[in-house]
């Protein structure tokens, strides 16, 4: 997922060993004027805004008028707010902002149908594409309308099944962290291994080969300062926000995006420097790769890895279809940010669940013990897709982990246009009102909870609440939801916004 500095506490920040503490926060003049400022604003709008029917729905109780329900949802372990309130309120609840706005929480799967695959009437914020475009430009996780349908357009040859096969090797080339780990065994009894950090640097140098067919370096020293650099910009997206910077996100949530736009570029905050420093040292590798797949193309010996896919694309597009320089690196920056830590913390979970799980580890074990003992007696060293889709143990853990485990907890959008959710279920207003489907106003927020979704009884069985492989092997999952690209899970979002490297991952 793309980062969000807006949710900050997000999803993966609680990777084993991932909660870092944000830096204290100066509040320097200007960040006093901007708020002053949009307090203003945001006291109009709320003025001129219409009562909606979502006032109605039941939810938590806010802490303050002030604050809403932000803090509790950011402070608390990741997404467990959304598990607790969808306990006590169903799949459709309302919950307080800042400022009294309401926003609505979903996770029943037809009202999320709607939401995902209605095309542009519930879009993305604007304020959250601004925070993302400060480290990624103007890729495809941060544009919207015609925009995005171009981008998407010409992204999509480079991330079909075929070529995510055929990484497999260039990603098993890499794999030799068991090997590393084994070696530091044999002179000690025990060792304590910071998985995060070693899957990070492992999917950086990845992401590198696969995407651009450059060389990181990550795992062996990171001579260009690229880790180093990325890793310095982890607080800011993942470190759990003071209530005073989840003030000012919730007020960004319902200005202007014109407003939020021209804080973010001309801010002079330490955090939004150094995300401009990150941004460029980036631009100056992806500048000069795009130049030279372009040359490649030009002599006709392009390669196969995503970048060079995109120049191909969109050099058969016209002018007015393709992508532009700066379109271009933006989508590399977007790449970066969208593919690297996401599946990095996925792998920690991953390893996380199997250490709390003895048994679902010798399970996991004997299935690839299995598979290597065939392989072997064939005379193959490597494993290629079929090995692997052949593995359905293996294939299960993974679903699970990321059922469980979804590294982008919710995802935000905001209503473009007056509209009706339909429900699977009827719910009952505070007033006692029964509704079968929810009307939502222009500019309402709508936030899809990713964890409450993937552990709803109705898809996924009545042991939805605890992490069990089995699930899917036994068909309790139900496979008609026709939600979200993989597994009917919502982890890579769903409808024309899904991940666009969910294979990949
Ligand atoms: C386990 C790993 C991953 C997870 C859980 C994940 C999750 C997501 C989610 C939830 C979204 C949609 C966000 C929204 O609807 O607001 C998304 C979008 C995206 N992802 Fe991933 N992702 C993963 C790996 C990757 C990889 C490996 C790549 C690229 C190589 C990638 C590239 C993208 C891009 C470009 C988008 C924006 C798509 C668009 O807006 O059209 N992701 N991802
Ligand atoms: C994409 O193609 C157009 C021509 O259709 C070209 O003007 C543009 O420079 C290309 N973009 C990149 C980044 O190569």
């Amino acid at each position: 997922m793309l980062p969000d500095m807006s949710q900050v506490q997000t999803e993966d920040s609680l990777t084993p060993g991932l909660r870092l503490k944000m830096p204290p926060l100066q509040l320097p003049v200007h960040y006093l004027a901007f708020i002053a400022l949009s307090l203003a604003l945001v006291i109009y709008q709320l003025w001129t805004r219409r009562k909606t029917s979502i006032a109605d729905l039941p939810g938590p109780k806010p802490q303050s008028f002030l604050f809403g329900s932000v803090c509790e949802h950011q402070h608390d372990e990741v997404g467990a707010a959304e598990l607790k309130w969808r306990a006590q309120y169903g799949d459709v609840y309302r919950v307080k902002g800042v400022l009294g706005t309401n926003r609505l929480f979903v996770s029943d799967p037809k009202a999320i149908r709607h939401i995902h695959h209605s095309g542009y009437i519930i879009r993305k914020q604007p304020f959250r594409n601004e925070l993302s475009r400060l480290l990624v430009g103007a890729g495809l996780g941060t544009v919207d309308g015609e925009n995005h349908r171009r981008h998407r357009r010409i992204n999509s040859p480079a991330f079909g099944t075929n070529h995510a096969r055929s990484y497999i090797p260039i990603v098993s080339s890499y794999a030799t962290l068991s090997k590393v780990w084994q070696q530091k065994l044999k002179a000690e009894d025990s060792i304590v291994v910071d998985t995060p950090q070693y899957f990070s640097k492992f999917m950086l140098d990845v992401i590198g080969e696969v995407a651009f067919d450059y060389r990181f370096g990550a795992s062996d020293g990171d001579a260009a300062g690229f880790s180093a650099a990325l890793s310095s910009i982890l607080p800011q997206i993942h470190a759990v926000p003071s209530d005073m910077q989840l003030f000012v996100f919730g007020l960004m949530e319902i200005l202007p995006a014109k407003l939020v736009q021209l804080y973010m570029r001309h801010a002079p905050t330490a955090g939004l420097r150094n995300s401009r420093r990150v941004h460029n040292i980036i631009s100056n590798v992806a500048r000069r790769l795009v130049t030279e797949k372009a040359a490649d193309l030009a002599a006709g010996k392009a390669k196969r890895d995503i970048l060079s896919l995109l120049v191909k694309a969109n050099a058969s597009e016209t002018p007015r279809t393709s992508l532009s320089e700066h379109e271009m690196l933006s989508q590399m920056h977007t790449i970066m940010q969208a593919g690297h830590e996401t599946t990095a913390n996925t792998l920690s979970w991953t390893i996380f669940e199997l250490s709390q799980r003895q048994d679902v580890q010798n399970k996991l074990r004997a299935e690839i013990y299995e598979m290597e003992r065939v392989m072997r007696a064939r005379g193959q060293t490597e494993y290629t897709w079929t090995e692997f889709d052949a593995m359905p143990y293996t294939i299960a853990v993974m679903k699970e982990t990321l059922r469980y485990h979804p590294v982008a907890f919710n995802n935000a959008r905001e209503a473009v246009c007056d509209q009706v959710l339909p429900l699977s279920k009827p719910i009952v207003t505070k007033s006692g009102e029964m509704l079968t489907e929810l009307p939502i106003a222009k500019d309402q927020i709508v936030v899809v909870s990713v964890a409450a979704y993937n552990r709803n009884e109705d898809v996924f069985g009545s042991d939805a609440s605890v992490f069990n492989p089995e699930r899917w092997l036994d068909g309790t999952v139900r496979t008609d939801v026709q939600l979200g690209p993989y597994a009917n899970l919502m982890t890579f979002g769903s409808g024309h916004r899904a991940c666009i490297g969910y294979r990949f991952a």
